[in-house]
């Protein structure tokens, strides 16, 4: 098989990271994929904000637990009052994915690409991730203009994503899930 697809069947998400930071090499060749990512008439509608600042990482967790805690899914307000949880897995690394409100194509679409991008070009450098969509709550209500201002995320763009980064501290890797059966069918 070759390494592309490899990757693509060997990646899964990761939720227990080391507390080594990644090298910055590896992280630039990480956004360089996402940048590489095909998008509606070459929108580009995207943004990414690197962060490896502890403090702010754990404030994005604690702020998002307090958006969740009396949400309406038993299982992010399970979640969110779980002392223990963080939202960001306290990955070394986090990349915050933003994208543009207005007039992109189709801003979700393009981000999920360059999303799953960066994903993949980790897997294959030996980085664990997990693809983090509760986020988007911290940059809603009362305090979006702030936090959006703090994280960089350009006028008119809005967080849809995030995703942790760092080296695994599992033990060995947790073999794929079973895919669903009858998904696919042909006409010829
Ligand atoms: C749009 C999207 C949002 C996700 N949000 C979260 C999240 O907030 N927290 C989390 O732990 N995992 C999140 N995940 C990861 C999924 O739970 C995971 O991909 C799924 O369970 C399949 O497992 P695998 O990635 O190991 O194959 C998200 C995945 C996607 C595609």
């Amino acid at each position: 098989m070759n390494t592309v697809l490899e990757n693509i069947k060997k990646r899964r998400s990761i939720r227990k990271y080391k507390e080594m930071q990644i090298e910055q090499e590896k992280i630039e060749a990480i956004i360089e994929a996402g940048l590489y990512a095909p998008s509606g008439h070459n929108a580009q509608p995207w943004h990414f904000t690197v962060l490896q600042n502890k403090e702010i990482i754990d404030q994005i967790s604690a702020g998002t637990k307090e958006a969740l805690k009396d949400c309406e899914t038993p299982i992010f307000r399970r979640m969110a009052r779980n002392e223990s949880f963080h939202i960001l897995y306290d990955a070394p690394t986090v990349i915050v994915v933003s994208g543009k409100k207005e007039g992109a194509y189709s801003m979700k679409a393009d981000l999920g690409a360059a999303t799953q991008n960066m994903l993949l070009a980790a897997e294959s450098l030996g980085v664990s991730t997990c693809w983090i969509g509760l986020v988007v709550e911290y940059f809603k209500g009362e305090e979006k203009e702030k936090r959006n201002e703090e994280m960089g995320v350009p006028e008119g763009y809005e967080v849809q994503y995030a995703v942790t980064l760092g080296y695994s501290s599992l033990e060995g890797s947790p073999k794929p899930h079973a895919r669903k059966e009858n998904t696919v069918n042909y006409i010829k």
